[in-house]
């Protein structure tokens, strides 16, 4: 949660709760912003009351925004009637989640799914995959983010992330984000391409235009893995259900956590064609993998994307607030990067901890992804009384810092 700048207007019960998780939390914890209460929609309450506009959606996790009525029902309900089961059963959400997420990826019949608590037990279970080519070579990206698990860390292109934590898990070669590069690095003994389509923690930075198309023909010349890491740009937040799709191209795996469980811990590994075959009985597996509680949640949170049109939405919105940032006068904002839902706004001039820090006491929550990057990842829920809300904010904020 680096980025989002420090709230200084903290009160009594504020300041005590802050000095107790300072004394309990480990300190790979940062210095809580503020205490959160409860939320609604796109708005979230802090133990003082005050209100924030959440344009960063919980790092792009909370699809239904706070307290939808849908993502409540489904968690009491699945709660009430069974929450965990072991793996040696089966329940009915894990089995409609699994035909739903290999019908929106266009997996389609020989898709499979695997499911993990987050985006980097999803990326592990993707590893291990690319480890069962048999082929010991696995390529990442420079810059790029797939978690901070060691075989996550490891695909991670980070250098400050991983630095204390060497030796990691050999093999991964990370790779500028060029074709050129990838045609250098490309061999018969390279297991996977790892990749995101937009590099959400590295300032929302798109791959190059013909990048996945590109590597997709690569990889298959080859006999290699694209495994398209979805984790923050999946479940509808840049207009359509995987970034991926946006190119045409098929993969041989995604893996997804964050916006698909709305909130709820989930992630999952879902495979295509003969990458479906990789996995054999007995090779991977997790304790709350699959459980009822979280499929059934995140199965409901997709059905409600669904039926309300938010990857529509996300499309339109997203337009609406590039439209809008464009009229915002002063120059500070000098770029408008990504698609959908996943924005970075860059910035000449205040820095963008500073804008951060200013529309927190405003009260409107984005973070800084890097010095002169605003990402937004708001709900997909936002509609125009939240798209001026910001709008406002931010112009304060900037006029502010
Ligand atoms: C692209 C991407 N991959 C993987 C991860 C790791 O997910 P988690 O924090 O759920 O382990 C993240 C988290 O920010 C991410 O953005």
């Amino acid at each position: 949660m680096t980025g989002i700048a420090q709230h200084t207007g903290a009160g009594t019960e504020t300041e005590g709760l802050v000095a107790r998780h300072r004394d309990v939390m480990m300190r790979s914890a940062p210095r809580p912003l503020a205490v959160m209460d409860h939320g609604e929609g796109a708005w979230i309450v802090d133990v003082e009351g005050r209100r924030y506009l959440d344009f960063l959606g919980g790092i792009a996790v909370n699809s239904l925004g706070y307290a939808h009525p849908v993502f409540v029902r489904t968690v009491a309900e699945q709660a009430a009637r069974m929450a965990h089961v072991s793996n040696y059963f089966a329940s009915r959400a894990q089995i409609d989640l699994a035909e739903r997420l290999t019908r929106i990826s266009g997996a389609g019949e020989s898709g499979r799914v695997y499911y993990g608590n987050s985006g980097a037990e999803a990326i592990e279970a993707a590893f291990k995959l690319a480890r069962l080519t048999r082929r010991r070579r696995v390529l990442a990206l420079q810059s790029g983010f797939h978690g901070r698990t060691m075989g996550s860390l490891s695909l991670t292109g980070k250098p400050a992330l991983r630095a204390d934590f060497e030796p990691l898990v050999p093999g991964v070669e990370h790779i500028d984000s060029t074709l050129d590069a990838l045609e250098q690095a490309m061999g018969d003994d390279v297991a996977a391409l790892v990749v995101e389509p937009i590099k959400g923690e590295a300032g929302v930075l798109p791959l190059p235009a013909g990048y996945l198309e590109g590597a997709r023909r690569i990889t298959a010349e080859h006999g290699a893995l694209l495994i398209i890491d979805e984790i923050q740009t999946g479940a509808g937040r840049t207009g359509a259900w995987f970034a991926f799709q946006h190119d045409g191209i098929v993969p041989d795996a995604i893996a997804l956590a964050k916006g698909i469980g709305g909130g709820f811990p989930i992630g999952a590994l879902v495979t295509f064609g003969a990458a479906s075959d990789l996995f054999a009985a007995g090779q991977h597996g997790s304790t709350f993998g699959g459980n009822p509680l979280a499929t059934a949640t995140a199965d409901a949170v997709l059905a409600e994307i669904e039926r309300a049109g938010l990857v529509e939405n996300a499309e339109r919105r997203g337009r609406e607030l590039v439209e809008k940032m464009a009229a915002i006068s002063g120059g500070a904002i000098a770029e408008v990067r990504g698609r959908g839902l996943l924005i970075g706004v860059g910035l000449s001039g205040p820095s963008a901890q500073a804008v951060a820090t200013r529309a927190l006491e405003l009260g409107l929550i984005v973070n800084a992804a890097n010095e002169s990057t605003l990402r937004l990842a708001p709900p997909l829920i936002i509609g125009d009384e939240e798209v001026q809300a910001f709008i406002d904010l931010l112009t304060r904020a900037l006029e502010a810092a």
